[in-house]
């Protein structure tokens, strides 16, 4: 192995620059190998300077700060390519292209840093003969075939300290504080924040909400004197029988932002509790800043892993965590069972037995 590469692509999350250390050190230290960086995601192998070496130099004292040094791209599909052409617009399937440059730039590897949409162009690039090793990154904790990705443990200790934070203004003030948190379609942030933070209702996407049971707890509290409540509301959560709320509308090459549910469960509660209620949407203070400890260590066993599949021309796996061991899964496997809360696990369990509400129908 002579020559290897590493890219970040997607939304960014804490421990990016951890894992590109570990690849740099990795391949340096275990197998004498070169590792080129790949600026902004793909985008990186269809521009002009969209590479740049990375020695050991580029990637000291990176390894607490947050973002990517690659920089990323969130519609840099190569397969879905935004292109303009004399002032016309079209979307192109250029990954042929990115094919021959990894071939031009002989890559022995290509170690790619993403979440589910990153992996899965790693995927179809894989199956068109690149040598695809792929690291599972995203604060939403969504990706199948690992027990976690980087990244969501600091996006939890945040939204955790958010929730604590509103707590004491909450009780101050006599009110009930909605709390929006990132996540998608997967309720990971939302549910284990609110647990370890103590929230008195958490609505998550795979429990479709019943606002008459989210205005039974918050009343129930205040009549035994506890005219406050804390309300921690993923982003994808929606109504039974409703739908998601977007803050945009997607296209070909990027998914739709969600955003303001927070907004619509707070105006309903205001007006069916008569409670002074606030909102605060956490947004991408979750993704910035510098990675846990936890991020760090699993960041970095990820990078230090990927190398060595890599080493193995073991091509389209994953690097995963499963039982506090890293191994390896197909990507394909990652990729067919994206991970949501699990409805019968200890965590929903845990949240019953505290009697937070999960806005279920209440049954009479
Ligand atoms: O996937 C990570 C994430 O932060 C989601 O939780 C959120 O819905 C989305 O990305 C926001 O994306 P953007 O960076 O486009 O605002």
């Amino acid at each position: 192995m002579d020559k290897i590469a590493v890219l970040t692509g997607g939304g960014d999350a804490p421990g990016l620059n951890a894992v590109i250390r570990a690849v740099v050190k990795t391949a340096r230290h275990d197998y004498g190998c070169a590792v080129m960086g790949i600026l902004d995601g793909f985008d990186g192998l269809l521009e002009d300077g969209g590479t740049l070496l990375l020695s050991p130099k580029e990637v000291q004292g990176i390894l607490p700060r947050g973002g990517t040094i690659l920089g990323t791209a969130n519609r840099g599909n190569p397969f879905a390519r935004r292109i303009v052409r004399d002032g016309v617009e079209s979307i192109e399937d250029v990954s042929d292209e990115v094919v021959d440059r990894i071939q031009a730039l002989e890559l022995d590897a290509l170690i790619v840093v993403g979440g589910d949409g990153t992996l899965r162009i790693s995927y179809e690039l894989f199956e068109k003969g690149c040598p695809m090793v792929g690291v599972p990154k995203t604060i939403d904790n969504d990706i199948g075939g690992t027990d976690v990705s980087f990244g969501f443990d600091t996006a939890l200790t945040t939204a955790t300290e958010a929730i604590d934070r509103l707590h004491t203004t909450a009780e101050s003030h006599h009110r009930v504080m909605v709390l929006e948190l990132m996540g998608r379609d997967a309720g990971f942030i939302a549910l284990h924040a609110g647990i370890a933070g103590g929230a008195d209702v958490i609505l998550i996407p795979e429990i479709p909400y019943h606002l008459d049971s989210v205005f039974a707890k918050i009343l129930g509290r205040a009549g035994t004197g506890r005219h406050f409540s804390i309300v921690a509301v993923a982003e994808g959560a929606y109504p039974a029988g409703g739908d998601q709320t977007y803050a945009l509308e997607g296209d070909e090459n990027y998914t739709s932002r969600l955003g303001g549910v927070g907004e619509i469960v707070a105006a309903q509660i205001a007006q069916n509790c008569e409670m002074e209620t606030r909102v605060t949407v956490l947004g991408h203070l979750q993704r910035g800043g510098p990675p846990t400890a936890f991020d760090r260590w699993l960041a970095t066993r990820y990078g230090s892993a990927a190398v060595h599949v890599a080493a193995r021309k073991e091509f389209g796996q994953m690097v995963s965590l499963q039982s506090q061991e890293i191994r390896q899964v197909r990507l394909e496997d990652a990729l067919a069972h994206p991970k949501r809360v699990n409805l019968q696990g200890d965590a929903i369990k845990t949240a019953r037995s505290l009697d937070i509400c999960l806005g279920e129908a209440v049954i009479p």
